[in-house]
């Protein structure tokens, strides 16, 4: 198995986490595989070098990859830049030039970190949670937006916007998920108050017709963040809108422990075509960190997480993103943390010692 992955580290902690999960993938290349990175830089670094947050040559170079893992953008000396210029719309135009419709947030909490969250570990323990958030429409990308004027003083505007098509195809891809999981899928919309989100009730409902054997529900997303805190057992996968995902996926992190352990994929094809059309793009759905950046105190399991989904989602490569996976497991078993989910169970390692003890186990997991 080989192929070639773009490495987008970005801002803030970035550089170092996705250091660490170069490091696994080293080992992985070690026990045989061969998959090649080039790396080049996204958000307020590429600001910083060419004057804009993706540069023209990097997402050119991201297209012809197999798949991009990427770190976290953003940082206060950016905060007040003309919004076409900030880091955060890097990344939004990665998502939008690539087409990856599809973000899949998996919130799974690990035995050894049921008590990590601030939730009772009754609660969280054993949950396997996979949240699909719409990333490439919606009020991120709706227009007429924007702040301007009128006689009684400043407008800000930003519009929710859905094509049916665009429902559909987040929608059929969470129910095929579901599939390959407890079937069950919750559509989280505002249907009460937003006709938009009507028709993606509408819509999901049309879809469902093709997936008789998978059970769907409808839950209001303020009811939806409610129930994360009060009963997350009851979710197997939820399909939601792009803001509604990105506020929910945050929400959903806490019940593991720490937004240090949450990894995502952002799809633009359904699983099986991943990697055939388009390059999938990986990323921690933790931010910048700004504050620890540069100290080796940042938790690198996310985007380690996270090149196991790239392994498995844009190169098939299950042996390998289950011998991540389960190497990730033990070390928390074997009570090594990080800082962020530090309890004093045994040894507090900074973000490289991480990645080469997570690299260390993968040979008793490789199959
Ligand atoms: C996320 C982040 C991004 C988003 C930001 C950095 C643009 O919060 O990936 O969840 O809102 O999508
Ligand atoms: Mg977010």
């Amino acid at each position: 198995m080989s192929g070639r992955l773009v490495l987008l580290p970005g801002d803030g902690i970035g550089p170092e986490v996705v250091k660490s999960a170069c490091c696994v993938l080293e080992h992985i290349n070690s026990l045989g595989r061969g998959y090649t990175t080039e790396e080049d830089l996204v958000g307020g670094a590429a600001y910083e070098a060419h004057g804009v947050p993706l540069h023209a040559d990097t997402l050119a170079r991201a297209k012809q990859a197999d798949a991009v893992l990427l770190g976290a953008v953003g940082g206060p000396q950016w905060e007040s830049l003309p919004f076409d210029k900030r880091p955060e719309r890097g990344l939004l135009a990665l998502r939008k030039e690539l087409d990856l419709f599809a973000n899949l947030r998996p919130a799974i909490v690990f035995d050894a970190l049921a008590g990590a969250s601030t939730l009772k570990p009754e609660v969280v323990k054993g949950l396997d949670i996979l949240i699909v958030r719409e990333l490439t429409g919606g009020i991120y990308f709706g227009e007429p937006r924007g702040v301007d004027k009128d006689a009684q003083g400043r407008i800000g505007r930003n519009t929710l916007v859905y094509h049916e098509d665009e429902i559909r195809r987040v929608v059929r891809l969470a129910f095929d998920m579901a599939r390959l999981r407890n079937k069950r899928v919750c559509s989280v919309d505002k249907a009460n108050v937003l006709e938009c989100t009507e028709l993606w009730r509408d819509v999901t409902n049309e879809v469902h017709k093709d997936y008789q054997d998978v059970a769907l529900t409808h839950m209001y997303v303020d009811n939806a963040a409610m129930q994360l805190v009060r009963a997350p057992a009851q979710f197997d996968v939820m399909v939601t809108t792009n803001m509604f995902g990105d506020i929910l996926s945050d929400e959903a992190s806490m019940l593991t422990g720490s937004l240090g352990m949450l990894p995502s994929a952002s799809l633009g094809a359904s699983a099986e075509d991943v990697g055939k059309s388009r390059p999938g793009l990986y990323e921690p759905v933790h931010g910048s960190a700004p504050d620890i950046a540069g100290m080796d105190k940042a938790n690198p399991l996310a985007t380690i997480l996270s090149l196991a989904l790239l392994l498995r989602y844009s190169f098939h490569d299950e042996g390998a993103a289950r011998a991540i996976e389960q190497s990730v497991e033990r070390c928390l078993a074997e009570g090594y943390r990080c800082a962020d989910i530090d309890e004093g169970t045994g040894a507090c390692l900074g973000t490289q010692a991480m990645g080469e003890k997570v690299a260390g186990y993968l040979e008793t997991f490789w199959t």
